[in-house]
């Protein structure tokens, strides 16, 4: 089976950039930013600290770690699409930058968050090993790894009823909303290949990163993972 190819990734963001958080909102029926409060809340960040997004998009998770650690704190978020940034319209105070540069190479010192966050994100990045070992280094030892994504559900029927919602529904909501179909039959495809909640466990262990939570969300369609850097 092919791999994920990261110019077509590329792509896809450049070309749906400007309608993402539209489509975002309809086709979770307007969920997604709750499930993104929730992610932000497993980093059980403090006033003052120091928290990473990693594939930041239109920074719709970036802005929820800013409420989370406060004026003292900072935020910053990552993504390798200008398009994508500059949806973001991050706030004018200083308190979350926005960073061009790439997951599988992130421009950071070693050991400088808190916490790293990434949601809908893994499932997009060709080497999910390299990924894992970037934040892996830019964590703080003790630090947390936060992860939001989409999920094959375990129950048969949930899991071919998803899978029609995913690879036949959402298709045709991108082409109406977005103008754009294909982008969102690489999602689908994507979630195929996404390594399962035990494969990931294996891959970021690997880097020193133990899981301490796991939340399936609806009805194990999607789900928050969160690991520790261990000391
Ligand atoms: C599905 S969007 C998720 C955006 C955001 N995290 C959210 O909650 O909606 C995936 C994002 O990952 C970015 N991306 C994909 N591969 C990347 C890479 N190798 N480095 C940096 N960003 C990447 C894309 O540009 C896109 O903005």
């Amino acid at each position: 089976m092919k791999g994920i190819n990261d110019m077509y990734v590329r792509d896809i963001f450049a070309r749906i950039s400007w309608r993402y958080d539209l489509m975002n909102v309809v086709m979770s029926w307007g969920m997604d930013q709750a499930w993104r409060r929730k992610l932000v809340n497993k980093c059980m960040l403090r006033e003052g600290s120091m928290a990473l997004d990693v594939c930041t998009g239109t920074a719709m998770v970036a802005k929820e770690l800013g409420r989370a650690v406060g004026k003292g704190g900072k935020v910053i978020g990552v993504d390798f699409s200008p398009e994508m940034l500059a949806m973001a319209r991050a706030p004018r105070d200083g308190s979350l930058a926005l960073v061009r540069g790439d997951a599988l190479n992130l421009p950071f010192s070693d050991s400088l968050f808190d916490c790293v966050t990434a949601a809908y994100c893994i499932r997009n990045l060709k080497d999910k090993r390299q990924a894992a070992r970037e934040i892996a280094r830019v964590l703080k030892p003790g630090g947390r790894f936060a992860m939001l994504d989409l999920e094959l559900p375990k129950n048969p029927l949930i899991r071919e009823l998803y899978r029609f919602y995913l690879h036949k529904v959402i298709p045709v909501l991108g082409w109406l909303i977005v103008g754009y179909a294909d982008a969102y039959e690489h999602m689908a495809w994507s979630l195929e290949i996404f390594p399962n909640r035990e494969e990931r466990k294996k891959i970021l262990g690997e880097f020193g990163l133990k899981e301490v939570d796991y939340e399936p969300l609806i009805f194990g369609g999607m789900a928050i993972q969160t690991f520790v850097l261990q000391k």
